[in-house]
C-alpha cells in the first residue's frame, strides 16, 4: 500500500472549536494551526459565519472541516422539530454558500437533540470526550492540563475559538500532544465503528510483517506498517483499536507480507 497519511493508530486525537467564528480569535488560531500543520474541525454558529464569511472560507481552503453548531445557538432539545429543522437547515445554507460544500456533520449545542429530529436531517451528530470547560476561565495552563493529562487515542477534545485563552490553550495542547507523538486528524477520520472490525483477524497476524491499512468512504486514511515482533508486546496484538467512535461504518483491510 502506498500513498495517503501514515498515521500510529494509538495516538490520533480531533480538536475541535465551537461557537465560532469570531474574526479576531479565530484567524489568530488558523495562523497557529497553519504553522503547525494541523487541522481542526469546527462546528460554526450560523449566524457568526454568517458575519464572518472570510474567516469560514479561510477555514475551508486551510482544509478543516467544518460542521454545524446551529444558527443561533439554541438547545436542539427545547424547540419543536420544525425551528430545530430550521436552524440546522440555514446554518447548512449558509456554510455551503461559502465553501460550496455540503456540511455533514453537527454537534449539538450543549450536545442536547434527539433521534426524532435526526431523522428530519440527513447530519451525523459529534459530541465529545474531553471537555476542559474553557469557556469558564481564562487560566490557559489550567486548560491545557485538564486536556493533556487525560487525552487517549480516539479522543475529541472539545474547545471554543471564540476565547483569546483558549485559543492560546489550544495551540499549547497541539505543541504538547505533537511532542507525545499525538496526530491531529479531523472528525471525519475518527468517526468509525471499531466494534465492526473482526478483531480476531488480527491475531492471527501476531508475528507477520503486516500493513494495515483502513478506508473510509474509499479514502485511505491509515497506514500501519510494523513489524509486528517489534512491537512491544501490548501493542502486538492491534486490540487496541478498540473504543467508541461513533457509529459509521469502516472497512478495513489487511495486507500481509512475508
Ligand atoms: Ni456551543
Amino acid at each position: 500500500a502506498s500513498g495517503g497519511n501514515d498515521y500510529m493508530y494509538d495516538r490520533i486525537v480531533a480538536i475541535t472549536f465551537d461557537d465560532g467564528p469570531c474574526s479576531r480569535t479565530t484567524n489568530r488560531l488558523l495562523d497557529g494551526l497553519k504553522e503547525r500543520n494541523v487541522k481542526a474541525t469546527f462546528f460554526l454558529v450560523g449566524e457568526n459565519a454568517e458575519s464572518n464569511e472570510k474567516v469560514v472560507k479561510r477555514m475551508y481552503e486551510e482544509g478543516h472541516l467544518i460542521g454545524n453548531h446551529t444558527y443561533s445557538h439554541i438547545k436542539l432539545d427545547e424547540c419543536n422539530i420544525s425551528s430545530a429543522v430550521g436552524e440546522i437547515n440555514k446554518t447548512n445554507e449558509i456554510i455551503k454558500s461559502i465553501t460550496g460544500e455540503d456540511v455533514k456533520y453537527i454537534r449539538p449545542p450543549y450536545g442536547a437533540y434527539s433521534d426524532k429530529l435526526l431523522s428530519h436531517v440527513n447530519m451525523t451528530p459529534v459530541l465529545w470526550s474531553i471537555d476542559p470547560d474553557d469557556w469558564a476561565t481564562t487560566d490557559t495552563a489550567y486548560v491545557v492540563k485538564s486536556v493533556v493529562y487525560k487525552v487517549k487515542n480516539g479522543d475529541i477534545i472539545l474547545l471554543h475559538d471564540i476565547y483569546d485563552s483558549s485559543v492560546e490553550a489550544a495551540l499549547e495542547i497541539i505543541d504538547r500532544l505533537s511532542s507525545k507523538g499525538f496526530v491531529f486528524v479531523t472528525v471525519d477520520h475518527l468517526m468509525l465503528d471499531y466494534n465492526k472490525i473482526n478483531k480476531t483477524n488480527y491475531y492471527t497476524l501476531e508475528d507477520k510483517s503486516v500493513n494495515i491499512v483502513f478506508t473510509f468512504n474509499n479514502e485511505k486514511i491509515n497506514a500501519v506498517k510494523k513489524r509486528s515482533k517489534s512491537l512491544p508486546p501490548e501493542e502486538r496484538v492491534v486490540h487496541r483499536l478498540e473504543g467508541s467512535f461513533g457509529n459509521v461504518w469502516l472497512n478495513v483491510a489487511l495486507e500481509q507480507y512475508s
